[in-house]
């Protein structure tokens, strides 16, 4: 046991006790940490109540579990044909302003890890395009939506992404670790 969490126990001791005169008189070791601790314990003295003690670090709070064991997109939630399509309206409509790296970078993929895929399709559905929302149809934003899910490595699968509300909602946005991604360098394919 550290020496000035013992201290300030004793002195919390409702007994009349001389241990607070002692902790005041020990000179403390130049190092910071125990200094923190014995000043601690003198204001216990002071106080003579445990409520000026500190209280406890408090347990770490059990996260909550982790969207990675529930549905996600690392399950193969779309098809290729589908982020084929995609990559069609990537080149008609989003390469007007978008960059492939604009879905690959980093700050990208941290602001949408373990939110809804909902959230972000209803993101694209309401905003895109810029300066005229509303003009995509369900079908083109998850299409484009897979195409994403392709640049940024995740697993294809048997079934397409559905286009109604409940069925893109069943699923979290994982992403592949940094080392299974291929960057936006992947499928860069002109319009034929
Ligand atoms: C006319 C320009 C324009 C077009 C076309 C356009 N976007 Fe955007 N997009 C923007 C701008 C500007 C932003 C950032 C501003 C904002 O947050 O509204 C943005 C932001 C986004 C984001 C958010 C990225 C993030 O950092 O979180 C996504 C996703 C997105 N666009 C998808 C699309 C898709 C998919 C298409 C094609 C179907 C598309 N956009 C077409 C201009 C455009």
């Amino acid at each position: 046991m550290e020496r000035g969490t013992r201290s300030r126990r004793i002195c919390s001791l409702p007994s009349p006790s001389n241990w607070c005169e002692r902790v005041k008189e020990w000179q403390p070791p130049p190092v910071l940490a125990t200094l923190a601790a014995i000043l601690l314990a003198v204001s216990a003295c002071q106080y003579g109540t445990r409520q000026s003690a500190p209280a406890p670090a408090p347990e770490p709070a059990p996260g909550p579990p982790s969207r990675a064991d529930e549905p996600n997109t690392m399950d193969g939630v779309y098809t290729v044909a589908q982020a084929e399509r995609g990559l069609q309206v990537f080149n008609r409509i989003c390469a007007e302003c978008h960059l492939r790296e604009d879905w690959t970078e980093p700050a990208f993929l941290a602001r949408w890890e373990e939110l809804s895929v909902f959230r972000l399709w209803y993101w694209i559905y309401e905003r895109m395009p810029h300066g005229n929302p509303g003009s995509l149809t369900r079908e083109q934003v998850t299409d484009a939506l897979t195409y994403i899910f392709q640049l940024n490595g995740l697993p294809p699968g048997a079934r397409e992404l559905g286009t109604d509300d409940d069925s893109i909602d069943d699923y979290w946005i994982i992403w592949p670790e940094a080392g299974d991604r291929p960057g936006p360098d992947v499928l860069i394919r002109e319009e034929s």
